[in-house]
């Protein structure tokens, strides 16, 4: 049988235009909706007109919300937490102020609602959008249940900078990537769209170019050139807001270039606008017009006002600047009211497109009927199934064998740490909700295997006495194997949480070693926001499995990969640099005039009184080379899997064919398994340097023990487009190759040309 994966057809990039056709775009001006629009726009006072473009945090002081609210000085509130408040707050603004326009309730739901699904770039991880989309639906239909329509989410920021704690929050560091995944998301939470009571509005954030910050300190400066923007900053927010109707976009923090997001008019009104159309909403970071002044971009927050509305910025969240500025500001003539009723126009259409006028209640028994609904958690189990990548099995020490194990001691701080594994950005998870990898051993093999647990550490950075290590050696000799379950707690990646050191904090890597003296089976888990440094901790286990913070169904997940229920399949979405010095390390990166051969001389090699030039000249680190521990798209199965007859079915291919390459894909090994198979071009002569290598589609394909298969991508040549030294996006004819792999850094390049 021969599977077929289209760019524009099948999985992967597939979906991305397959199911975007589904769903609505945002720029679809509906002229029933334009005249209501226009209706209330001419009942408004210049009051109530400021008031839409003001959104707040609820402080449920009823009194003061009502005050707000009835008299139309709000058009949005973050944070209402339970659909009894979100009732309450729309009936003060519906039945209660002057014009009875409902409010837009909005909240962070990044990676679920109830029901946590794995962090984002564990998300990513699966190479699922299929799955990736089903988690943004579940996560849509929890949280309008609870009266919100708007979440900020997806956040497509390219991150190449683990150092950054938001890294968590994306898809990792390729464009590509990113926007099939930011696809996905958009389309799950916008569901069937307008009309689609449970359609919760996407915000494509931040706008634009946040994950580039300088030193991987969160709201730091980035400097990305136009064209830099153009090529990798841009597609993932292009593909959203455009192909996906994305109905908001969120300004980032970072100015860059010198030129503050929320104050970028060029980026507000050209890129988003003009260029692509877009007719949704765009809204601020939290207070990213009042930090203009921070900035020193604004003078004061009337000059911060001015400037973010003046760029295109609809809604203000938190900074309180168009709301104590914008009346005096047209009054003086400083911004004309035309650009008011623009932004309010704007957020009109947005409420009326969820339907707020037609219902802005919600059912308060719904959430009791959706929230950890069956459905829900088992995409959540399958997701972070998925989402785990194996970087090491020595001696195939996984999968265990129940039969063959009597006892296993468990250990680490996050072998049974519920809040922990669900991640950053969970504000309605609960702990009490969430299956940790103890509970869910005990659940499934307790009744077989002694589960002997000692987490020796409280927390990732605990610390322990040598004693207490001597003793948990002891302990893991008298088990038949050892899981030790480390990370990160959720606390230390995720916004504003930055860290210079990557290593496993406290004494984990001691609790590894300790594991290890035990002489037994070793397998690890290691939990986290981000790639963390772990080339030491490699020696101190034969296994070891990396799960992005894996959410409410994380144990399961794991114990039936620790198991062999199913064999891992994540890959990984973000290169794993050996240490903190490598950064920024990935593997898109541009091809330099001295690349590293391999034959350099390293710092350990490199005698006293080495001439000058005799290391190699090359582009490495005398102490860390050049090859990081992992590369993109890297992850092991229980099984092998083997690629050949890899054809393309010409040599030479005109601008608007498409390219069909086939190979056949073997699982070589003993067990049933899937393969993410990724193509990668590489241009061989642009007009600017152009990437080593660029993932162009992937595909997941599940495959027998034993069992081979070929597969088709189909690779349209438009796709090899990019923005040139003109300043123009076009395919530039020429030499080519090609890679179809299990990872960014296998295979054998194959040639071919464009005309
Ligand atoms: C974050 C955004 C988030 C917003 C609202 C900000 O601090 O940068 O990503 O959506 O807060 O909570």
């Amino acid at each position: 049988m021969k599977l077929k994966f289209s760019l524009l057809t099948a999985l992967s990039a597939a979906l991305l235009a397959a199911g975007c056709s589904t769903s609505p775009r945002s720029s679809q001006y509906d002229p029933e909706t334009e005249k209501k629009i226009e209706n209330l726009l001419g009942q408004m006072t210049l009051e109530e007109k400021i008031g839409q473009t003001n959104q707040l945090s609820c402080y449920f002081v009823p009194e003061e919300m009502a005050q707000v609210l009835r008299s139309g000085a709000v058009g949005s509130v973050l944070n209402a937490l339970t659909p009894e408040v979100a009732n309450q707050l729309q009936r003060y603004a519906v039945e209660e102020s002057r014009l009875g326009i409902p409010i837009i309730i909005s909240r962070d739901v990044i990676h679920g609602y109830k029901t946590v699904f794995p962090i984002p770039l564990g998300q990513a991880a699966t190479f699922d959008p299929e799955l990736v989309e089903q988690g943004a639906r579940a996560a849509a239909v929890e949280a309008t249940a609870a009266g919100i329509r708007w979440t900020f989410s997806p956040m497509l920021d390219i991150a190449r900078d683990p150092r950054w704690g938001r890294i968590a929050e994306g898809s990792g560091e390729d464009p590509y990537l990113t926007t099939v995944m930011g696809a996905a998301m958009t389309r799950g939470y916008q569901g069937n769209g307008i009309g689609d009571p449970t359609c919760m509005a996407a915000c494509a954030k931040h706008f634009v170019g946040y994950g580039a910050a300088e030193g991987g300190r969160d709201y730091n400066s980035t400097n990305i050139p136009e064209r830099l923007l153009r090529n990798v900053y841009l597609p993932p927010f292009e593909e959203s807001v455009r192909n996906c109707g994305a109905m908001t976009v969120m300004t980032s923090f970072n100015d860059n270039d010198g030129v503050p997001s929320t104050a970028n008019s060029w980026l507000l009104k050209q890129v988003l606008r003009d260029e692509w159309g877009f007719d949704g909403m765009v809204v601020t970071d939290w207070n990213s017009a009042g930090e203009l002044i921070a900035h020193g971009f604004a003078a004061d927050e009337a000059d911060a006002a001015r400037l973010s509305l003046t760029a295109g910025v609809d809604m203000d969240m938190m900074s309180h600047t168009y709301f104590n500025h914008i009346a005096d500001l047209i009054r003086d003539g400083k911004v004309s009211e035309k650009q008011l009723d623009d932004a309010v126009r704007n957020i009109l259409r947005l409420k009326f497109r969820l339907g707020l006028f037609d219902n802005p209640y919600v059912d308060p028994e719904l959430s009791t009927r959706v929230n950890y609904c069956e459905e829900h958690l088992a995409a959540a189990r399958r997701c972070a199934l998925e989402s785990a990548v194996l970087l090491q099995n020595e001696n195939r020490v996984l999968p265990f064998d129940p039969s063959k194990i009597k006892r296993l001691l468990v250990t680490g701080p996050l072998a049974d740490a519920p809040y922990e594994q669900m991640g950053t950005w969970t504000f309605d998870g609960e702990a009490s909700h969430t299956v940790t990898p103890l509970a869910a051993l005990r659940e499934t093999y307790g009744d077989r295997i002694q589960i002997d647990y000692e987490p020796v550490l409280a927390y990732s950075r605990d610390t322990a006495t040598p004693a207490e290590l001597a003793a948990l050696t002891a302990r893991a000799a008298r088990a038949d194997a050892v899981l030790v379950v480390v990370g990160e707690e959720a606390i230390l990646s995720g916004e504003a949480h930055c860290l210079g050191d990557l290593n496993l904090q406290g004494s984990q890597r001691e609790l590894m070693a300790a594991a290890r003296r035990s002489g037994k089976p070793v397998a690890t888990i290691i939990m986290a926001g981000r790639p963390l440094t772990i080339a030491e901790d490699l020696k101190n286990t034969d296994a070891l499995l990396y799960a992005f913070h894996p959410g409410t169904m994380g144990g399961p997940a794991l114990v039936d990969l620790l198991f062999g229920v199913a064999s891992p399949s994540g890959k990984t979405p973000v290169t794993f640099p050996m240490v903190v010095g490598q950064i920024p390390i990935h593997y898109n990166h541009n091809m330099t005039g001295r690349p590293a051969a391999g034959t350099e001389t390293l710092l350990k090699d490199t005698p006293v009184g080495a001439g000058q030039t005799s290391l190699g000249c090359t582009s490495f680190l005398l102490d860390a080379g050049f090859h990081p521990l992992y590369p993109f798209g890297y992850g092991l199965s229980y099984t092998t899997f083997e690629y050949d007859e890899i054809a393309l079915d010409k040599q030479e291919y005109a601008a608007d064919d498409t390219i069909r390459v086939s190979f056949r894909l073997s699982n070589t090994g003993d067990r049933d398994a899937t393969e993410v198979a990724q193509l990668y071009v590489r241009d061989l002569v642009g007009s600017i340097t152009r990437p080593v290598k660029e993932l162009k589609a992937f595909a997941r394909i599940d495959l027998k023990a034993g069992e081979s298969r070929r597969v088709e991508f189909e690779l349209p040549v438009g796709q090899l487009a990019f923005w040139g030294l003109d300043m123009q996006k076009r395919v530039e004819p020429g030499a080519f190759q090609l890679w179809v792999a299990g990872d960014s850094n296998s295979g054998e390049p194959i040639p071919f040309n464009v005309k």
